[in-house]
C-alpha cells in the first residue's frame, strides 16, 4: 500500500507557483466586488488544488472511449477534449493526470486533422499529482489523449468477484471528488471549470456500465454509449460496472444495485419521488432529467455522493425502517446545492455542504416534521461542537477555509455541513422564512451551472436580501459566521422534546432510579438511540455497559449508526466485549464516516492501537483507496 507523504508544495510556494494568492484571507474585509472575474472581466485563478491554466484555457467538452479491463484493473483509451481560450489565451493547454500512463497526444486545428503534439507530464507530487501539459498553437480547438489508467488509481475501486455479494462478476465504481478525477482521466480537475461529456464504455459480458450520464442501449458492437448535456465540474465524473441489476420507484427515479438488496433498498428509499417534489416546491424544478440511485458495495467509503442523475450510495442506509433516509435527501439536495451551484474551489466547499445539509433539513421537516428535523439538527451540532473543542487549527472552523489548507479532506469536516447549514438557518431567522426561501430559490436560478464564492454568495446575499432588510443583521454578525473560527453565539440551540424525554430516561437509569431493561425505549426512533448513545458520560462501569448490552442488545446491531455509536462509547470505556463483532465491523463496512473515528478512537492507547493495526491488516485489502490512505495515515500518527 502506498502512504502518501504530506504536501511537497509549500502554500507561498503554491501560491507563487498557480497564482492562488488573491481570494481574501481569513483577516481580510469582506471583499465588494464578484470575484470569480475583477471588474474588467479577467478571470481569476483561485483553485491551487489545480495544475489546470484554465484562467487562459478552458475545457468545455470531453469524451472519452474506454475499456473497462478487469484483468489488469485499468481504464483503458481515448479521452479526447475541446476547449477554448478565454482571457490573454495561451499556447499551452495545461491539464491535471495523476498516476497515468500517457500512450500519446495530438490536437486538431482549423484544418480538422490529427496531428501529434508536443507534450510534458510534470514530476508527481502526493496530493496534486502530475501537471500535463500540452502544446495547442494559436488555432487548436481539441486535444485527444491516448492514457492507462494505474490499478492503484485512488479514484477507482476495483472488486473481485469474492469481494462482492453475487461472488460471480467483477465490480468496479469511481469516486471523482475531490481531486481523483485525475486519477480517472487527463482533465481540468477543478471546481471552477464546467464541461459536458459523453462516453463510450466497453465491458465484459454480463456486466452493466453506468455513469453519471444519460444511458443509452447498448449498440450492435456490444458498446454501451453516455451522455451528460448539462455541463458539470470534474468531480462529478463518475462510472459503476458490476452485476447491476435495476428497480423502478417510478417513471423517472429508481435504484440500481446487487441482486440481493434491490428490493430492500427500493423498498427503503420508496420516498425518494417525495424528497424531490419537496425540493423542487422550495427551489425550482429538478434539471438533470432521470435522479436514480446506486447501492454500491460496502466498501464506497461514504454515506452518499451526489453523482448527477445517479446517486452513489453506501448500503448501511439500508436499516428496514427508512431511518437514515436523510442522506438520500442530502444527496438529492446536491442537484441544486452544488451540482447546479457548485463552490468554485474547495475553500469555499461550505457553499455546497452547508447549503445542502440546510436544504436537506428543510425536505426532513416539509416530509417528516418539525420534530424529525430538530432531532436531525441537534445530533449534527452535538457534533460540530466536538470537533470545534478538539479543532487542532481554529482557521480550519472557518466557513471560508484558509489559503493554506493543506489537502481537500480538511475541507468536508462538520464545519462545512453543520456549521454552514446553521448560518443558514440564522439568515432564515432574521430575514424570515418566506424571504429566505425565495432568496435561494433566486440563487439557484442566477447561478444555474455556474461555479462561485463565497464572496459571490456575500454579495448575491447583500444585493437581494440584506439591502432591503438592512436592520435584520449586521455586517460584524455576518463576518464572524464566514470568516471567524468557532460557532458564533447567534447560532440557533435546536430543543427537542424527545431527545429531553430521552435524556430524563438516561439521568434515572445512571441514578440507579430505573434497570437498564426499566429504560423506556419501546418507541425510540434511531435518532433517539443515537442521543442516548452519544450522550452517555464518561467512566460507565463494565457492569453499567453490560447492563445496556444485554437489555438491548447494542453489539453486533444491524443499524450502522447505532453500532458506531455503540462501539465509541464502548472503546472509549475499555468494555471488551463488542471486539468479536467490532472486528466484524471492520471486515464488512468502509464507510469513512464511522471506520476512521473508530480506528482514531482505538488508536488512542497503545493496546487499541495494537488492536487496531491487526485488525486493519486484515481489513485493508477490501476497503477503497482512499480510506487505506486515511486509516493509514490516521495510525501512522
Ligand atoms: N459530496 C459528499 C461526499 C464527499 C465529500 C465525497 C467529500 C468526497 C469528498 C456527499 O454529498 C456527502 O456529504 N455525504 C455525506 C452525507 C451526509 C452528510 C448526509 C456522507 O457521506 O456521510
Ligand atoms: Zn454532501
Amino acid at each position: 500500500m502506498r502512504i502518501l507523504k504530506p504536501a511537497l508544495l509549500s502554500a507561498t510556494a503554491l501560491c507563487l507557483v498557480l497564482g492562488a494568492c488573491n481570494a481574501p484571507s481569513s483577516k481580510t474585509e469582506i471583499p465588494a466586488a464578484v470575484s470569480t472575474t475583477d471588474a474588467t472581466q479577467k478571470i481569476i485563478k483561485h483553485d491551487k488544488f489545480t495544475y489546470a491554466n484554465y484562467d487562459q484555457v478552458r475545457v468545455t467538452h470531453l469524451d472519452l472511449n474506454l475499456d473497462v479491463n478487469f484483468d489488469e484493473k485499468v481504464l483503458e483509451g481515448t479521452a479526447t477534449l475541446d476547449f477554448k481560450r478565454v482571457g490573454a489565451g495561451s499556447n499551452e493547454l495545461v491539464l491535471d493526470a495523476r498516476d497515468l500512463s500517457i500512450k500519446d497526444i495530438a490536437v486538431k486545428d482549423a484544418s480538422d486533422e490529427w496531428k501529434p503534439a508536443k507534450y510534458t507530464l510534470g514530476e508527481a507530487d502526493a496530493i496534486m499529482g502530475s501537471k500535463l501539459t500540452i502544446e495547442i498553437g494559436d488555432t487548436a480547438t481539441k486535444v485527444r489523449i491516448a492514457y492507462r489508467t494505474s490499478p492503484e488509481a485512488e479514484g477507482l475501486q476495483w472488486l473481485s468477484p469474492a469481494q462482492t455479494a453475487g461472488k460471480k462478476h467483477p465490480y468496479l465504481f469511481s469516486q471523482a471528488q475531490a481531486l481523483n478525477a485525475r486519477t480517472m482521466a487527463p482533465v481540468q480537475d477543478t471546481p471552477a471549470v464546467r464541461m459536458t461529456y459523453t462516453a463510450t464504455l466497453r465491458v465484459p459480458d454480463g456486466l452493466l456500465p453506468l455513469m453519471s450520464a444519460e444511458q443509452g442501449a447498448k449498440d450492435e458492437n456490444g458498446e454501451y454509449h453516455f451522455n451528460m448535456p448539462q455541463p458539470i465540474p470534474s468531480y462529478l465524473l463518475a462510472i459503476a460496472v458490476g452485476d447491476i441489476k435495476f428497480k423502478a420507484i417510478n417513471d423517472h427515479i429508481g435504484v440500481y444495485a446487487e441482486q440481493y438488496i434491490l428490493d430492500a433498498a427500493t423498498e427503503e428509499f420508496s420516498e425518494t419521488p417525495l424528497m424531490e417534489a419537496s425540493n423542487a416546491k422550495l427551489y425550482g424544478p429538478y434539471r438533470w432529467g432521470r435522479y436514480d440511485l446506486i447501492v454500491l458495495p460496502p466498501s464506497f467509503p461514504y454515506g452518499g455522493m451526489e453523482n448527477p442523475r445517479l446517486s452513489f450510495i453506501t448500503p448501511t442506509l439500508v436499516a428496514g425502517d427508512k431511518s437514515l433516509t436523510n442522506v438520500v435527501a442530502h444527496e438529492l439536495a446536491h442537484s441544486w446545492s452544488g451540482n447546479l451551484v457548485t463552490n468554485s474551489n474547495w475553500r469555499d466547499a461550505w457553499l455546497n455542504e452547508g447549503f445542502t445539509s440546510y436544504v436537506e433539513n428543510r425536505v426532513i421537516e416539509d416530509l417528516y416534521g418539525k420534530d424529525r428535523a430538530v432531532m436531525e439538527q441537534a445530533l449534527s451540532l452535538e457534533d460540530l461542537k466536538r470537533d470545534i473543542a478538539g479543532a487542532t487549527r481554529p482557521e480550519l472552523t472557518q466557513l471560508k477555509l484558509p489559503a493554506d489548507m493543506a489537502h481537500t479532506d480538511e475541507a468536508f469536516s462538520n464545519v462545512a455541513y453543520v456549521k454552514g447549514q446553521f448560518f443558514l438557518m440564522f439568515l432564515e431567522d432574521r430575514f424570515g422564512r418566506d424571504n429566505f426561501d425565495a432568496f435561494l430559490k433566486s440563487y439557484f436560478d442566477h447561478f444555474a451551472f455556474q461555479s462561485v464564492t463565497t464572496e459571490d454568495f456575500i454579495k448575491y446575499l447583500h444585493d437581494e436580501l440584506h439591502a432591503q432588510q438592512p436592520d435584520a443583521l449586521t455586517k460584524a454578525e455576518l463576518k464572524e459566521w464566514i470568516y471567524q473560527p468557532g460557532l458564533p453565539k447567534t447560532a440557533a440551540s435546536p430543543q427537542s422534546d424527545a431527545f429531553e424525554k430521552v435524556a430524563a430516561q438516561q439521568t434515572a437509569w445512571l441514578a440507579n432510579k430505573i434497570s437498564a431493561a426499566e429504560i423506556k425505549t419501546g418507541e425510540w426512533s434511531t435518532h433517539e438511540w443515537l442521543h442516548f448513545l452519544n450522550t452517555l458520560p464518561d467512566g460507565l462501569s463494565q457492569d453499567q455497559f453490560a447492563q445496556l448490552d444485554k437489555a438491548f442488545s447494542l453489539t453486533g446491531t444491524q443499524n450502522a449508526e447505532k453500532a458506531f455509536a455503540w462501539y465509541m462509547q464502548a472503546i472509549k470505556g475499555g468494555y471488551h466485549a463488542i471486539d468479536a463483532d467490532l472486528e466484524t465491523f471492520f471486515m464488512t463496512v468502509g464507510r469513512g464516516k464511522f471506520i476512521y473515528r473508530l480506528y482514531g478512537e482505538l488508536a488512542k492507547t497503545p493496546e487499541g492501537k495494537a488492536w487496531a493495526i491487526d485488525v486493519f491488516s486484515k481489513a485493508k485489502a477490501g476497503y477503497h483507496p482512499i480510506a487505506q490512505r486515511r486509516i493509514s495515515d490516521i495510525l501512522a500518527k
